[in-house]
């Protein structure tokens, strides 16, 4: 008798089982739209010239461990990345940054931070929201509720004001800071700053999640929600990451903020997150956080970093363009503004799940069944053929 003998099979990852479904498929006009990596305008994963670089430079030296906190050198860049180079929660030593194992790392040592050392129990995350936001908090002991977000036309923003307004004093709030995923709507400025002021009142518990920062409209103005959370003075979280921003998706290099009342609290804090990280995976591996490390702090890395991401952020746009355009010239039946009204990688695109089944099956484009596709990963060769099909199952 083996003591998995009664485990049962668990149903396979939504978007990871898409990908083992494309790839088994046998058409050759096969596209694949629904996981979340850039690809270039040849449908490739691109290294970025400057991570090329950085690698180059980078003295081949022995690996010890890290410190359980990260590459010094690379948590001081990120924070102020991340913060500002001007921001007053850092000049008053209030923010705490440790390297994490990308953006989901940085969410879970975040979650099991807050179920340790706080009497929080309670999450909300936007409804939709990135699948693994409600696996993660749950497996680290939280109950998880949503807080309404999305309409074809936009933010349901007064339904997510109620929601949060109604919420307990304590629960945590998670808010993606741009490039909302699944559904690319993103809140304006005045629409944070209402959010900022209302989780004051309410005393809940900003975890703001940044996983696509430089995305949107560019590094500075995608962080802007972050930068209103600090200048509000008030204790929140950040989760950051380079996956997306500098193409390191498998070398897993992030970042948890936490933005605390007194300097005094971050002394405290910083060590109870030293045990969060230690039970998890004891410290943080060194090579993707000595990449980033090196672009962010050697000026004309940095400066090519910038032209690189702007370079992915504008193409991205021009397949939101292409894609409404060939939408329109396909016969689509139905609304084509969801293409350029939203940002990011993602677009939701009101598709029911029959209808992205039949994409799927009829004409090899593979979407999620919530009707999101990746438009990061559309090209001149293949945004007709999905326009096409897009228009066929209308
Ligand atoms: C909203 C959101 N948060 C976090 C992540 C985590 O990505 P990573 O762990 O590669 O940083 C993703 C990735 O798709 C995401 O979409």
């Amino acid at each position: 008798m083996s003591i998995f003998s009664s485990v049962e099979l668990a149903p396979a990852d939504p978007i990871l089982g898409l990908t083992e479904q494309f790839l088994a498929d046998a058409s050759t006009q096969k596209v694949n739209l629904g996981v979340g990596v850039y690809q270039d305008e040849t449908g490739r994963v691109p290294l970025l010239e400057c991570v090329r670089r950085a690698e180059t430079e980078i003295t081949p030296a022995p690996r010890p461990y890290l410190p359980i906190v990260g590459l010094p050198a690379y948590t001081g860049a990120v924070r102020e990345l991340v913060f500002g180079a001007d921001s007053p929660a850092v000049a008053e030593g209030r923010v705490t940054t440790v390297q994490t194992l990308s953006g989901t790392g940085a969410l879970k040592v975040g979650a099991d931070l807050l179920r340790a050392v706080t009497a929080a129990e309670r999450v909300l995350i936007s409804d939709p929201s990135w699948e693994n936001h409600r696996a993660l908090f749950t497996r680290a002991g939280f109950q998880v509720g949503t807080y309404a977000y999305y309409t074809p036309q936009g933010v349901a923003f007064d339904r997510l004001l109620a929601d949060l307004r109604a919420a307990a004093p304590g629960t945590v709030v998670v808010l993606h800071a741009c490039c909302h995923n699944p559904t690319g709507f993103d809140l304006t400025p005045a629409q944070w700053d209402q959010v900022v002021a209302l989780t004051a009142e309410r005393d809940l518990v900003p975890f703001v999640d940044m996983a696509y920062q430089g995305f949107a409209a560019g590094l500075v103005p995608d962080a802007a929600a972050i930068a209103r959370f600090a200048a509000s003075g008030r204790p929140f979280l950040a989760a950051t990451s380079f996956s997306k921003s500098m193409g390191l998706y498998g070398e897993r290099v992030g970042a948890l903020s936490i933005v605390t009342a007194s300097p005094d609290e971050a002394a405290r804090v910083a060590s109870q997150v030293k045990i969060a990280i230690r039970t998890n995976y004891s410290s943080p591996p060194t090579h993707g956080a000595a990449v980033a490390a090196r672009i962010l702090t050697d000026p004309s890395l940095r400066a090519m970093w910038d032209a690189e991401l702007t370079g992915m952020r504008d193409r991205i746009r021009q397949m939101r363009r292409a894609l409404a355009d060939a939408l329109v010239a396909a016969g689509f039946r139905g609304d084509v503004s969801f293409a350029t009204a939203q940002t990011g990688m993602f677009s939701y695109t009101g598709l029911s799940a029959e209808q992205m089944i039949r994409l799927r099956s009829e004409f090899g484009v593979y979407g999620t069944d919530r009707g999101r596709i990746c438009v990061a990963a559309l090209n001149p060769a293949n945004v007709g053929t999905v326009a096409a099909a897009m228009a066929a199952v209308s």
